[in-house]
């Protein structure tokens, strides 16, 4: 039976490895050994990697792709993706190369504020409180200075510091919303720092105004930044128009038409709306990834987001007006290109280097594209081919993998399933095939 570990954040790596071997896999030099095999030849990088989380053992690579040829607004990308499924970056290079040659991506940022709040309980009269808050208000600001500072030189800082009266919903709840613009950061420290700031200064002016009786003394219970930027969105579009047959400047009626209607059963149906939007997402992500930006915190965010006006819904629109297809996303976004990991993780410099060193907004544009291409990309399958032929032909390589396939039998098997069904069985009796 395995034991608790006291200390484990203290023992050295090896002295981990050791330890979870032999509690948790029958003290197995194999896994000691692939644990190994995994650390970086350069102790330097190795040491980045060690130190980006507690209790490191090794490291877990995800493949770092290219998906080229992406025009947004005039300008050539090449976006790297980092991603384990098998068809994305594939599906976003060919949706770039159709867009290519249709005037390509155009982006608009709808706007870039983030949002933090102070959750806090108060019992008394609201009138006082709202007379309070707004005698204090400017005081928030003053209290922050030494934070905001540098940011506002910048161009960036508080937008602006309200009260919200919640107590509808939870008896004495009432929070400072705040809002923030913080230019290429990300934000997360600098506003958390600013809402722990506001925090104290509503508690000390609040003592200091010796305004509320005991019953109705306010205590804070969090302070926090926000996910949800309804207000931090970017669009990005794509249209050409309509002839009877698709031609390279282009899309036919039938097609046009059929993807408007994917998109309005996405509009309508959960159930496909959350896959619809997953594809999104497999776009998205990526390119988050590979940019060292917080995935969960835009995976939380966009999913609250899609379901805005009271249902979960598409967060891609298609619409065909005066023989003009045109199918957008607008997708909330929040993101950094400085700060973080994207001046400590060498894959993630590189990755923003070959996107010429992005700002946020343009990152945001990029990632909300690579959104809207694997959204293009699924939806054409599914409403011409169906989705398993392009999805099988690039699993294949991972059932020749998980067969043991060697060099000349995968370039045997690739060319034998050109024009067949690839399925597990399908692949396993023909490497049979070849082997016997
Ligand atoms: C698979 O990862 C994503 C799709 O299911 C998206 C969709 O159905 O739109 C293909």
């Amino acid at each position: 039976m395995q034991t608790p570990v006291e200390g484990f954040s203290r023992f050295t790596k090896e002295e981990k490895i050791d330890w979870v071997a032999k509690n948790y896999t029958g003290n197995s030099q194999e896994t000691k050994d692939l644990l190994a095999t995994y650390w970086n030849d350069d102790s330097k990088v190795q040491q980045f990697h060690d130190e980006f989380i507690e209790n490191t053992l090794s490291n877990y690579y995800l493949p770092f792709a290219i998906a080229p040829n992406f025009l947004i607004n005039k300008k050539l990308y090449a976006i790297p993706m980092v991603i384990e499924e098998s068809s994305v970056v594939a599906a976003a290079s060919k949706a770039a190369k159709f867009w290519l040659s249709r005037g390509g991506f155009k982006t608009t940022i709808l706007g870039t504020e983030k949002v933090g709040q102070v959750h806090f309980m108060y019992y008394g009269e609201s009138s006082k409180l709202n007379s309070f808050f707004e005698a204090i208000k400017p005081q928030f600001f003053k209290d922050a200075k030494s934070i905001t500072q540098s940011m506002e030189k910048r161009g960036g800082g508080i937008k602006n510091i309200t009260l919200h009266n919640l107590s509808d919903k939870l008896k004495g709840y009432y929070q400072l919303h705040c809002t923030f613009e913080t230019l290429d950061a990300m934000g997360a420290n600098f506003i958390n720092s600013c809402l722990e700031q506001f925090a104290k200064t509503l508690q000390e002016q609040a003592s200091n105004a010796n305004l509320f009786s005991n019953e109705e003394e306010l205590e804070v219970i969090m302070s926090i930044l926000s996910n949800y930027v309804p207000n931090c969105v970017v669009r990005a579009e794509v249209n050409c128009p309509i002839t009877n047959k698709a031609t390279n400047a282009s899309v036919s009626r039938e097609f046009a038409e059929k993807l408007k209607q994917a998109v309005a059963i996405a509009k309508v149906e959960p159930y496909r709306a959350v896959t619809h939007n997953k594809g999104i997402m497999n776009g998205i992500d990526s390119v988050i990834l590979a940019t060292g930006n917080d995935f969960r915190a835009v995976e939380a965010g966009v999913h609250a987001y899609a379901s805005k006006d009271g249902n979960y819904s598409s967060l891609t629109h298609a619409e065909i007006t005066n023989d003009v297809f045109k199918f957008w996303i607008d997708v909330p976004l929040a993101l950094g290109t400085v700060g973080g990991l994207t001046s400590l993780h060498p894959m993630v410099k590189t990755a923003l280097e070959i996107l010429q060193k992005p700002t946020a907004k343009e990152l945001m544009q990029i990632v909300a594209v690579a959104g809207l291409a694997q959204n293009f990309a699924a939806l054409r399958s599914l409403v011409t081919t169906g989705i398993q032929k392009g999805h099988m032909k690039m699993h294949l390589m991972n059932i020749l993998n998980q067969l043991g396939a060697d060099k000349n039998e995968k370039t045997q098997l690739i060319g034998y399933f050109k024009d067949k069904m690839v399925s597990n069985a399908s692949v396993k009796e023909a490497l049979e095939g070849i082997r016997s």
